[in-house]
């Protein structure tokens, strides 16, 4: 006699869900990731050294895939594609070294984080370092609208990081000032990211804010998932440490959700661990058992889901094609990921 092994068919495979999209930019990523490369050179030797660390581990290489993806979709034949992408990841580097050393977190992308082999001083200098070859790079295209779009988006995030200082550690946090945060520290580079394919290809107003608001919702939806990941996730899929959220006292949506739906005891319970710091290994059982006792991270991934219902309604204006299928199918993705 066989054992029936459940399957459920309503959960996508999410690598299947990335797997076109990144089949269909393959060649131009190749030579993002040769430029990425050839820009972290410096006759200072500790800053190949951090940067490489950081990017040899790899990365899920979204945002810029989104760059190359949204430049393909308006029809962009060119060079500047390719470099834009680049500045845009290594914007994205530049965040990770930073907010490490602001979250005090000890492991990125599968390995010890920078700031522990190098110091957080490393982190933040290599950190700026990346941020000034990224804006170097985004001079070489020519696009002063690019340039307006991605600057902008490198003084957002670093508001984003600062409001979630202010915010961090206030249980009393409500969910539009956490979403300001999230749009602000997360979903503006996406929204950078897919706005400048559409400026490239010189496509008109209604296309850029359709991509816009596409990057805008899809990264929502991904800081929504990364979330409900720090306390559902494994460390080992995720590459970072799970429970960091928790530990450091920051305040996500889980937390906000079940400290509304919370009585006296667990709102006790929930200023000495967060506001207090006064954590015990056995704190974060409980943490968990009164985030599922209120459904939080389940209604977490609901508002997940319908972000990513948005992202997906502001590319209706665009014919259908193999790169815009991929685009949507990207937010199945970002909702199902395990990493
Ligand atoms: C991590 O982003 C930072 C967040 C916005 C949660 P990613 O999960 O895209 O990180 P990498 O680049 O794949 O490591
Ligand atoms: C992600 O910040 C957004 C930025 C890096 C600005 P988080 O602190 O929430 O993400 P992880 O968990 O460190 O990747
Ligand atoms: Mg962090
Ligand atoms: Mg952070």
């Amino acid at each position: 006699m066989g054992v029936v092994v459940p399957i459920d068919e309503s959960r996508p495979d999410p690598e299947a869900s990335l797997a076109d999209l990144v089949a269909l930019v393959s060649s131009d990523m190749e030579r993002v990731n040769a430029t990425i490369l050839s820009r972290t050179g410096s006759d200072v030797q500790m800053i190949p050294e951090v940067a490489n660390h950081l990017i040899s581990s790899g990365g899920k290489r979204l945002r810029p895939i989104l760059t190359l993806a949204t430049a393909d979709l308006c029809a962009y034949s060119g060079e500047g594609a390719v470099k834009l992408a680049a500045s845009v990841e290594f914007m994205h580097t530049a965040t990770l070294l930073h907010d490490d050393v602001v979250d005090g977190s000890d492991m990125r992308r599968g390995k010890v984080a920078a700031r522990i082999k190098w110091g957080n001083e490393a982190s933040v200098l290599v950190g700026d370092f990346l941020l000034g070859q990224a804006f170097r790079m985004m001079v070489e295209v020519g696009s002063l609208k690019a340039l307006d779009i991605l600057s902008a988006a490198a003084t957002i995030i670093a508001e984003g990081e600062v409001m979630q200082l202010t915010a961090a550690k206030n249980t009393g946090t409500s969910e539009d000032e956490y979403l300001a945060v999230i749009r602000a520290k997360t979903a503006e580079l996406f929204a950078a990211a897919c706005e400048v394919g559409p400026v490239l290809a010189g496509r008109n107003g209604a296309d850029q804010a359709a991509c816009r608001d596409y990057g805008m919702n899809l990264g929502i939806a991904f800081q929504l998932i990364d979330d409900v990941l720090d306390y559902g996730g494994t460390s080992a899929s995720l590459g970072k440490n799970v429970g960091d959220d928790f530990r450091e006292g920051k305040i996500t949506l889980p937390i906000v959700l079940a400290v509304r739906r919370g009585d006296d005891g667990e709102r006790a319970f929930w200023r000495r661990t967060l506001e207090e710091g006064d954590v015990s290994d056995a704190d974060l059982a409980t943490a968990l058992e009164i985030l599922r006792r209120h459904g939080a991270l389940e209604d977490t991934m609901d508002r997940a889901r319908h972000y990513g219902d948005m992202a997906r309604h502001s590319l209706a204006g665009f014919p259908p094609s193999p790169m815009k299928h991929a685009l949507l199918q990207v937010v199945d993705f970002c909702i199902a990921r395990a990493h």
